[in-house]
């Protein structure tokens, strides 16, 4: 109602940051008023009562002013799409208000709870690095009187007592559904704290964040051999969550919700920690033990007993605590397994009194290994002891092979690692040799700043022309400030109604019976459907809503419309769909194979002489995780049809032309309009048409216009990611490391329908020989026909899977010769002018230049040598470090994509407006745009503006993709603005003194024509399947980076220390924005490569559906050194300016980091005595790393069914 958007809505679970507020109370007792960043997706507005929220829009704006907050996030081009960055402005500005002088931990930290899909995070680092010159956070307790807030199901109370809230917890006990949610905030007894010199006592409704703060006092104030506990329990707190979730995670919440995963939980019971429960009927002390938790969820507490506080133990003499914690990503991530360990000794002596083991991740509940335990309790703490500890842990933690969360061995291997690692930390006393002390050291964490290096412009160039110059982001200010228009921050419009699609939760069903809801909304079908009822893609149709029979789980069967969200999600909620269950499921590549489900056609290049292929990798696919979810807003006109459809997708008039066939309407009575999105990376094409062609449907039926947005895990579920490959090789070499002959065999994962991936099987028989001259070469590609989500195009459109597969096959021959993976890489790469394996000519000079060029920046041959004798030095620290090139072409195969239209119209007071066919998608094609018009029109950029994509002004446009935008439309837009600025030729010279406003109006006046189109015919590129040659690309981009990791053997934790990145990209329209590209596909790169996962169950339900489950790189990722150098020298006569399509390529290098992960790994396993190739799939998460140092012993979880596929 207050129509404050700049607040934005990217998971609704507290997992991306993108709604952080900034929540501020006044406390009474200490007279300050206390500020918190909060997710506001799920903080209850109720609970806000008393408190004042700051949103984006209230610390500065472009109208007023900026916030320095907002100006340093822009001007450090760390705002792409713009649709984090209001949350991470809010994030630091909270930060700044509790502390103007942070560290640069304390950004991180800060930070850590705010995910960007876009830059790579290190502008963001290092623009809010500029704040770094080298709490208390306590809920008020003003207003004591009961609150209560009423809404249409739920009643909100707020008890003003104790007393109070134990009366309402006996008329509502817990575990029972009631439409009551009581919230103690006003109990003051509940966060009150007192020290003794026994411990810590902490009121249980104190935050995260504020028991962080008592437990940094306590530190200092008990001496330090009594602060073991203190300490164990704060590092684990410094985890849970991000700093949203710690301000508001309340200590008595984490322990009665008796999650398996809490990070609290096994270290309080480790250490000794009790908690007071509360009832109308008394008190109790209650250890937190063993005893406590009775299983997933449960407690001993009794329904109407609260917890009012927990005591906290200071550490006795000869006592020591320690907590651990593995996660899947370092911060902000649910731990897989964590651990609280305690020992108690005899004094004086090594004799153990007591100890104390409690696992969390490891079963429905806590686990405390007892019989472990027994093994030592007076024994002295010795090397025979121990071994008889980690033999008994093998027996007492048990897994089932189905366990939920999978990764059953890694799970069980960590709970020995972790044991080892406390056994090492301190406990013995004794000097622990050289050698083994890496076991315990932290990685490395320091961010360092950044280096960028790009070409001058030329001298000589006017100062007035920005083309080559490091422009911000045209928008990137309103971005900052939240006033940047995203579809959902369109108003609502009269009688808007809202839909919501049910999908299916079978894999392969016949639908049965006809769908019924309650009657308060409507419900849109396929019979509604007044048109076309499906899409065509490659020959196969796809059907919009399911009619007969599902094909996967997630499969869109029909929408329901409502006047709310929330009344469509209820309405959406209780449709009911029977469904007769069909036998023939295929979820694997291997099932596929099995059963000969293929999409047609299959295709194969070859030349030379090839054989089988032997060895095989896989690679797992990925969700785009845009920030912005997918979104429609469709208005029916009322008129002849019409229908005005804003969304956010990147092929406006495909989605036009999806529409109008759905309608059953000719195409001029549908308009698309894109103003911008919150991040696409290749999602928002087809699906995107489909779901908006179903809200247009609904629409038209209802006479109403209709918005439609995801929630995340819709998103996730419905519009499918990059395809799963599994790619089979074989190579012939010689001895010299020369690679003869080599043959591919790929096969990926496309889903229940076909979408784009035959296109992207060619694509990966395009690009399978990298950067690599293999004399003969055969490649096959097939996309099978699964009942999985279908997949789609994503950044890459299968390079960066094929790819993988040609730099595994490098890293084996490298291996099986004993040489170095880089000797072999040098040898093979192309070095003169010579012909791919589909016969087109091109140059590989820069390809050449960018990988010497690298290798010199990066100082590889020095540092190989340092990490050589850092993996001498070290045991369970391995050090890796690889080089990858990559030769990426640009363009479409299919000639007709790679034009663009553009129309460009100057206004009497000079101002001009700019309509191309590309869309704003954060990869800046707009702020590029309007330095190609100010060039050629001469003119300021300040007098240029580009307002939206629409259908209306540029038709038949083609889709942002395959990294040529910008060639396709900066070649129209300039071919326009060429054409108006030959037009004011004769004014301008008979006036050659006058302004451009002057030129303008005398043009008018002698009735000249201000607007004009242009038109980009684009080049004329093919390929020839059948005969299996041609020239699909324009020209390739060049791009070879380094990265260098540390791998922590015993947990498979790792860090990226350094990464340098050499770019050929032709002279750059504009240096910073092709950065920030370069930064964010490796980002994206490197978390495809090693550590997004997507899981699906036995029966293909998608497990991870939101970021709790699904870890995308966030900002402790980042390479602590990470530098981007534009290669100097380059030109390129095949695009505008001679500059090179950058948004895809670097995508891959991100596989430099799991070729350093590999080499780590190598160096693990050379000192356990294994050499020679091995198979690491992608990602080479930390499971995969941690167990590949090792020989692969069989696996200890049976041959049950598995929790989730091996797709
Ligand atoms: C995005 C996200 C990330 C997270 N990451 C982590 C993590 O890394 N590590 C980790 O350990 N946890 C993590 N959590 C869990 C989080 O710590 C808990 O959800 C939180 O501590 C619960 O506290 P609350 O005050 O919000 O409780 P609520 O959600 O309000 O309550 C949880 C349950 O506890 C009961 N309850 C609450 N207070 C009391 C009380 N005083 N007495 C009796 N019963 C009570 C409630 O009735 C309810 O059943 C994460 C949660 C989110 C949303
Ligand atoms: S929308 Fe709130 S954290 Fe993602
Ligand atoms: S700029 Fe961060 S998600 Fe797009």
């Amino acid at each position: 109602a207050v129509r404050l958007t700049g607040t934005k809505y990217g998971c609704g679970g507290g997992g991306c940051g993108a709604c952080t507020v900034m929540v501020s109370r006044y406390d009474p007792q200490t007279k300050n008023i206390n500020h918190w960043s909060v997710n506001a997706c799920l903080l209850p507005v109720c609970q806000l009562h008393g408190a004042a929220v700051t949103t984006v829009e209230g610390i500065g704006s472009t109208k007023t002013k900026l916030h320095p907050v907002q100006e340093r996030i822009a001007k450090a081009h760390g705002s792409q799409c713009g649709f984090c960055t209001p949350g991470m402005v809010m994030s630091m500005y909270t930060l700044l208000r509790n502390n103007p002088q942070p560290t640069m931990e304390d950004v991180t930290e800060g930070l850590a709870g705010n995910l960007c899909r876009c830059t790579g995070y290190r502008p963001i680092v290092d623009g809010y690095r500029t704040f770094c010159e080298v709490n208390s956070s306590r809920p008020e307790v003003k207003d004591q009187t009961t609150q209560r807030f009423c809404g249409e199901r739920m009643t909100w109370i707020s008890p003003g007592s104790l007393n109070e809230l134990l009366h309402h917890c006996d008329i509502y006990p817990i575990g029972i559904f009631h439409p009551v949610i009581i919230s103690p905030t006003q109990v003051p007894e509940l966060f009150k704290v007192t020290q003794k010199p026994e411990g810590v006592c902490v009121g249980a409704g104190c935050s995260m964040s504020f028991l962080k703060s008592v437990l940094e006092r306590s530190i200092n104030d008990f001496p330090p051999e009594s602060t073991h506990m203190f300490r164990a329990l704060l590092q684990q707190i410094k985890l849970v969550g991000g700093q949203q979730i710690r301000n508001v995670a309340t200590l008595g919440g984490n322990i009665a919700s008796a999650y398996p995963n809490s990070d609290l939980t096994p270290i309080l019971a480790a250490g000794r920690c009790t908690l007071v429960a509360l009832s109308k009927d008394g008190r109790r002390r209650v250890p937190i033990d063993k005893d406590f938790f009775l299983g997933f969820a449960k407690t001993v507490l009794k329904p109407d007993e609260i917890v009012l506080s927990v005591f906290i133990p200071a550490s006795r003499p000869n006592e020591i605590v320690h907590a651990f914690r593995h996660a899947p990503r370092k911060e902000s991530a649910l731990a897989t397994v964590n651990a609280g360990m305690r020992v108690w000794f005899n004094e004086n002596s090594n004799v153990v009194k007591e100890i104390s083991i409690y696992y969390g991740g490891v079963g429905a509940t806590i686990l405390s290994a007892d019989r472990a335990c027994q093994q030592i309790v007076g024994r002295p703490w010795e090397e025979a002891t121990l071994s008889d500890v980690y033999s008994t842990l093998v027996d007492e933690i048990k897994l089932g092979p189905s366990a939920p969360g999978g990764k059953v061995d890694f799970r069980r291997s960590l709970t020995l690692s972790l044991f080892f690692k406390f056994n090492l930390l301190d406990v013995t006393q004794v000097d622990i040799p050289q050698k083994m002390q890496s076991a315990i050291q932290p990685l490395p964490k320091h961010i360092q700043p950044g280096y960028q290096e790009f070409q001058n412009v030329l001298e000589g160039q006017s100062a007035q022309d920005p083309v080559g110059r490091p422009m911000m982001h045209r928008t990137a200010l309103s971005q900052a400030t939240g006033e940047a228009v995203y579809c959902d921050d369109l108003p609502q419009t009269d009688g808007e109604l809202f839909l919501v699609i049910v999908t299916s939760s079978r894999p392969h069903a016949k639908i049965t019976e006809a769908l019924k809801l309650p009657g308060v909304v409507d419900v849109i079908t396929a019979k509604d459907i007044p048109g076309k009822r499906f899409r065509t893609f490659t020959g196969y149709d796809e059907e919009l809503l399911a009619e007969d029979e599902v094909t996967c789980v997630g499969q869109m069967v029909c929408a329901v419309v409502a006047d709310s969200k929330a009344h469509a999600k209820r309405g959406a909620a209780a449709v009911k769909i029977s469904y007769e269950d069909l036998q023939d499921r295929i979820f694997t590549v291997e099932e596929a194979i099995e059963k000969e489900s293929f999409f047609l056609p299959r295709r194969q290049i070859e030349r030379g002489d090839v054989e089988k292929g032997l060895r095989e990798i896989r690679i797992g696919g990925q969700e785009h995780f845009y920030l912005e979810t997918q979104s429609f807003l469709v208005i029916p006109i009322g008129e002849e049809k019409e229908m005005k459809v804003y969304l956010s997708t990147q092929h406006p008039a495909f989605t036009q032309e999806a529409v109008a066939e759905t309608l059953g309407i000719p195409s001029n009575r549908v308009s698309c309009h894109v103003k911008r999105l919150g991040g696409a990376f290749g999602g928002k094409v087809t699906k995107t048409a489909i779901l908006a062609s179903i809200t247009a449907v609904a629409a038209s039926k209802t006479g109403r216009p209709v918005r439609c947005v995801l929630e995340r895990g819709e998103d996730m579920l419905i519009t499918g990611g990059r395809h799963p490959v599994w790619g089979i090789y074989k190579v012939g070499f010689m001895k010299d490391g020369r690679i003869t002959a080599a043959d591919f065999q790929y096969y990926a994962n496309a889903g229940n329908v076909v979408d784009e991936s035959v296109l992207v099987a060619e694509k990966i028989l395009l690009h399978l020989d990298n950067a690599y001259n293999i004399p003969n070469l055969r490649g096959r590609s097939a996309a099978c026909k699964t009942n999985l989500p279908s997949n789609t195009a994503f950044r890459g459109f299968g390079v960066p899977q094929c790819m993988l597969v040609v730099e595994s096959m490098i890293d084996d021959v490298a291996l099986k010769l004993g040489r170095l993976p880089e000797e072999i890489r040098e040898i093979n790469m192309y070095k003169e002018v010579s012909l791919t394996h589909y016969k087109m000519e091109f140059d590989p000079e820069n390809l050449v230049r960018c990988w010497n060029e690298c290798m010199k920046k990066a100082d590889f041959r020095q540092r190989r040598q340092g990490i050589d004798l850092f993996n001498q030095q070290n045991q369970f620290k391995k050090r890796g470090i690889a080089i990858v090139p990559i030769k990426y072409g640009i363009g479409f195969a299919e000639a007709f994509l790679n034009q663009a239209a553009a129309l460009v119209h100057i206004y009497k007071d000079g101002s001009v407006l700019v309509s191309h066919g590309g869309t704003e998608m954060g990869q800046g094609i707009h702020t590029k745009v309007q330095q190609v018009a100010s060039r050629e029109l001469n003119i300021p950029t300040s007098l240029i503006h580009i307002s939206e994509t629409s259908t209306q002004c540029v038709p038949n446009t083609c889709p942002s993709a395959a990294s040529f935008g910008t060639d396709a439309n900066g070649m129209a837009v300039k071919d326009a603005c060429q054409i108006l600025y030959n037009r004011l030729e004769p004014i301008r010279k008979k006036n050659p003194k006058g302004t451009w406003q002057n030129w303008i109006i005398t043009a008018f006046l002698q009735k000249i024509s201000l607007s004009a189109t242009g038109y980009y015919r684009g080049h004329d590129l093919d390929m020839d399947w059948e005969k299996q040659e041609g020239k699909p690309y324009a020209y390739f981009t060049y791009a070879v980076g380094c990265s260098e990791v540390e791998l922590d053997c015993l947990t498979g934790e790792y860090r990226t220390l350094r990464t340098d990145i050499v770019v050929d990209i032709g002279r750059s329209i504009n240096p910073s924005i092709d950065i920030g590209q370069i930064e964010g596909a490796f980002m994206q790169g490197l978390g495809l490569y090693t550590m997004e996962e997507l899981k699906f169950s036995p029966s293909g339900v998608l497990y991870t559906r939101g970021p709790s489950q699904y870890k995308i790189p966030s900002f402790c990722d980042v390479p602590l050194k990470f530098n981007v150098y534009l290669l100097a020298g380059s030109s390129n006569p095949h695009a505008i300016y001679s500059s090179k399509g950058i948004g895809e390529p670097t995508v891959f290098l991100g596989s430099s980091v799991f070729f350093a992960i590999k080499d780590a790994v190598t160096a693990a396993r050379k000192d356990a005595g294994l050499t020679g190739p091995f198979q690491l799939n992608s990602p080479a998460t930390p499971e995969r790393a941690c167990l590949a140092c090792v020989a692969q012993s069989e696996s200890t979880s049976g041959p049950a069914q598995p929790w989730a596929l091996n797709i």
